[in-house]
C-alpha cells in the first residue's frame, strides 16, 4: 500500500507531470473560491433544488454494488431531492443506505451550477458534463474503473479511496468484457473469496483520504473503490466529478484494450442488429 502525493495550488504545467504518465495525485487549495464549499448544507440544496426529482441508488448493505443487468445499482428510486435528503438524516434508524450517484449538474440542477468552477488543468474541450455525488458515511462505491480521467472533487466530508494502476487488471477479475459492466471487479475486497480471485492479494494499490476543498485525480482506467466516510453532526457527503476524454494513446493499457475490444458490441446494441 502506497500514499498518494499531495501538491498545493499547481500550475498547468506541474500538473502535467502527473497528467503525462497518468499518476494520481491531490491537488490541495485550488477551491477555495467555490462558493459550493460554504453554500451546499442540505438546507440550502432544499431551498434551491428541493422539488427536483432524482433516481436514487438504493443499497441493503452500504456496498453499491452492480450486477450484470444495470451498473451500479440494482435497487433504484425515484423520489423529489427533498425527500432524499430527508432519508439520508435519518439514515441511521434504517437498514438502506442512499446514494445520488454521477448525475450531470448542468443537465439536472442547473440552479447550482455556478457554485462550482471549471478546474483548469483540463483541456475545456475534452471535459464532459461535471456530475454530483451525494450521500453520506458508509456508502461504498466498488472497485471499477472509468474510461475518462478524472478530477474528483470533495465538497463536503471525507472520502477514503483505494486505487490500483492498470496493470494490475489481471489480478482484479473483471466481469467479462461482453457483460454490461466490464469495467467492474467481482471481488468484494473487503471480504475477497481468495478461492475465486488468487491472485488477488498480488495486486499492489495506494490509498488516500480527501476532504472538503481537495481534489483526487484520478487517471484513466485506475482501478478505484469508494468509501464515504462517517462525519460528523450528519454532514452530507458531497463530491463532483470532471471527466475529460483521455488521448487514443490510454486504449493500450489492458483495460483500455477492453474497452476497444467492447466497441462491437455497443455499435450492435445501437443499431439493434
Ligand atoms: O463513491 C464515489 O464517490 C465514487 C466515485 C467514482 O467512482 O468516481
Ligand atoms: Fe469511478
Amino acid at each position: 500500500m502506497t500514499q498518494i502525493e499531495r501538491i498545493e495550488q499547481p500550475t498547468r504545467e506541474v500538473f502535467q507531470n502527473f497528467l503525462s504518465p497518468r499518476k494520481p495525485v491531490i491537488i490541495t487549495g485550488a477551491m477555495k473560491s467555490w462558493n459550493a464549499l460554504s453554500l451546499w448544507t442540505a438546507d440550502y440544496l432544499n431551498t434551491v433544488i428541493g422539488n427536483t426529482q432524482v433516481d436514487i441508488s438504493v443499497s441493503q448493505n452500504s456496498l453499491f454494488t452492480g450486477n450484470q443487468e444495470n451498473g451500479f445499482a440494482k435497487l433504484r428510486q425515484k423520489m423529489n431531492f427533498i425527500e432524499f435528503i430527508n432519508l439520508l438524516q435519518k439514515e441511521k434508524s434504517t437498514d438502506n443506505y442512499y446514494y445520488l450517484q454521477q448525475q450531470s449538474i448542468p443537465a439536472n440542477f442547473p440552479e447550482i451550477f455556478s457554485d462550482i468552477e471549471l478546474p483548469e488543468y483540463f483541456d475545456k474541450k475534452l471535459l464532459t458534463d461535471p456530475t454530483i455525488w451525494i450521500g453520506s458515511g458508509g456508502n461504498i462505491s466498488p472497485l471499477h474503473y472509468d474510461a475518462m480521467d478524472n478530477l474528483f472533487a470533495q465538497v463536503s466530508g471525507r472520502k477514503r479511496f483505494l486505487l490500483f494502476n492498470p496493470q494490475q487488471t489481471s489480478s482484479l477479475y473483471p466481469f467479462p468484457a461482453n457483460s454490461k459492466i466490464p469495467h467492474m471487479s467481482q471481488i468484494n475486497i473487503d471480504q475477497p473469496d481468495f478461492d475465486k480471485f488468487p491472485n488477488f492479494p498480488k495486486a499492489k494499490y495506494f490509498e488516500c483520504v480527501i476532504q472538503a476543498g481537495e481534489i483526487l485525480f484520478i487517471p484513466v482506467f485506475w482501478w478505484h473503490q469508494v468509501y464515504s466516510l462517517e462525519n460528523s453532526n450528519n454532514k452530507l457527503n458531497i463530491s463532483v466529478n470532471f471527466w475529460s476524454k483521455p488521448p487514443i494513446s490510454q486504449f493500450f493499457t489492458p483495460p483500455g484494450r477492453r474497452s476497444l475490444a467492447q466497441i462491437p458490441a455497443i455499435m450492435k446494441r445501437a443499431l439493434k442488429l
